[in-house]
């Protein structure tokens, strides 16, 4: 259970606020349709009327064959309690009027029939149930925090779970979710692979990145500094920042998973020195992975995107968070964290080997 310090940091944090725009996730979640068939989801960090996932998967709730959908809000969130137009045709916007809530609450929906007789099942019909539908909207007895013993019990009770949660908090959420052997899709930073609470994750094959990743939109508050890059107002008056390095971060499997890299380039001493501190060479670029080495490679983050756990191992990373993980690839008598070249610093690095037995 998060204490009261907890919360009001994640208040203070306003890193926090950044929601997701729709397209993001029709584009994330088409490769995973199969997963959710029969399904209980729950989005936990997700004031339904203004999160995008909740308004996925209740426009989606029949053509995935959803057996429910559970969306919880949580307390400090700035734009909790003023009503967002979740039955807009596009994005969410505010609506005027918004009716004022006192209290976090839930949504459950567990079927999504022509509730208001219009002759189409659609969004219209969500919009009904929670309006007049009993138990469909409920308050909570908390605050909403994903770690609150009301809300472990919606992630007990839930199959998969898929949202953007709290960046801040992202360690700990992850941890959760492996607690509780959940199924999960979430998003995050790539730079979270090293984390000491995911690596190890990632290279025992339980975690790995989803389809995109990259630079991507996302909505912030209104509060929210305007900035000279990465940074754009829309037509409604909406702000949005742009995020490098953004992934998906899942257990669910999926199809380019498995698919092999190609790879044509050469090992030679001279393109691809070693480390003076690590027992690997250096490949700055994931392209250049020579089709001819064995041995430990040092690759950038952004190789986890194209990772497939059939050609390649992942054996550690870099040593930082004050814990080896490069599990002796390091020469420790270096007393420099980060991989060298002749002296120079080189960024952070996973480092992989090829399976044994992999054709080139
Ligand atoms: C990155 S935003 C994403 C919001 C929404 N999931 C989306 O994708 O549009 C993270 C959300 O988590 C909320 N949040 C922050 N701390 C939380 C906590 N401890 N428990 C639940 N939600 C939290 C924030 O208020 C914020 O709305």
């Amino acid at each position: 259970m998060a204490g009261n310090s907890n919360l009001h940091d994640s208040s203070r944090n306003k890193q926090d606020e950044f929601y997701t725009n729709l397209q993001l996730i029709e584009d994330e979640l088409d490769n995973y349709r199969a997963h959710f068939k029969g399904k209980r989801v729950l989005c936990n960090c997700d004031d339904p009327y203004e999160s995008n996932f909740f308004k996925y998967f209740a426009m989606n709730f029949n053509s995935l064959g959803l057996k429910s959908l559970t969306a919880t809000c949580y307390a400090t969130s700035p734009v909790v309690f003023t009503q967002l137009d979740l039955f807009g045709k596009g994005e969410i916007v505010k609506r005027k009027n918004a009716p004022k809530r006192k209290t976090p609450y839930k949504i459950v929906i567990t079927e999504v029939g022509d509730e208001n007789g219009d002759g189409r099942i659609d969004l219209s019909d969500v919009e009904w149930l929670i309006r007049n539908k009993k138990n469909v909207l409920t308050e909570l007895k908390g605050d909403g925090d994903f770690r609150s013993a009301e809300c472990v019990a919606l992630l007990k009770e839930a199959d998969v779970v898929v949202t953007n949660p709290p960046f801040s908090l992202f360690r700990e959420y992850m941890s959760l979710l492996m607690e509780h052997g959940k199924k999960f899709l979430i998003v995050g930073n790539m730079n979270a692979v090293t984390y000491k609470e995911v690596l190890p994750l990632v290279m025992d094959n339980k975690v790995w990145l989803g389809n995109k990743a990259g630079h991507f939109w996302f909505m912030v508050p209104p509060h929210y500094e305007e900035k000279a890059t990465d940074f754009k107002i829309d037509e409604n008056g909406q702000k949005w920042r742009r995020m490098g390095n953004i992934c998906w971060f899942t257990n669910l499997d999926f199809l380019k998973r498995h698919e092999k890299m190609l790879l044509w380039k050469h090992y030679t001493p001279e393109k691809y020195p070693k480390y003076d501190n690590y027992d690997a060479i250096e490949v700055s670029k994931t392209a250049d992975i020579p089709c001819d080495w064995d041995g430990y490679i040092g690759v950038p983050i952004t190789f986890m995107q194209y990772y497939n756990p059939n050609q390649f191992e992942i054996v550690g990373a870099t040593e930082s968070e004050g814990v080896g993980f490069s599990f002796g690839l390091w020469d420790s008598s270096s007393e420099v964290a980060q991989p060298l070249i002749k002296g120079v610093r080189k960024y952070k690095r996973i480092f992989i080997r090829r399976k044994k037995g992999v054709t080139k």
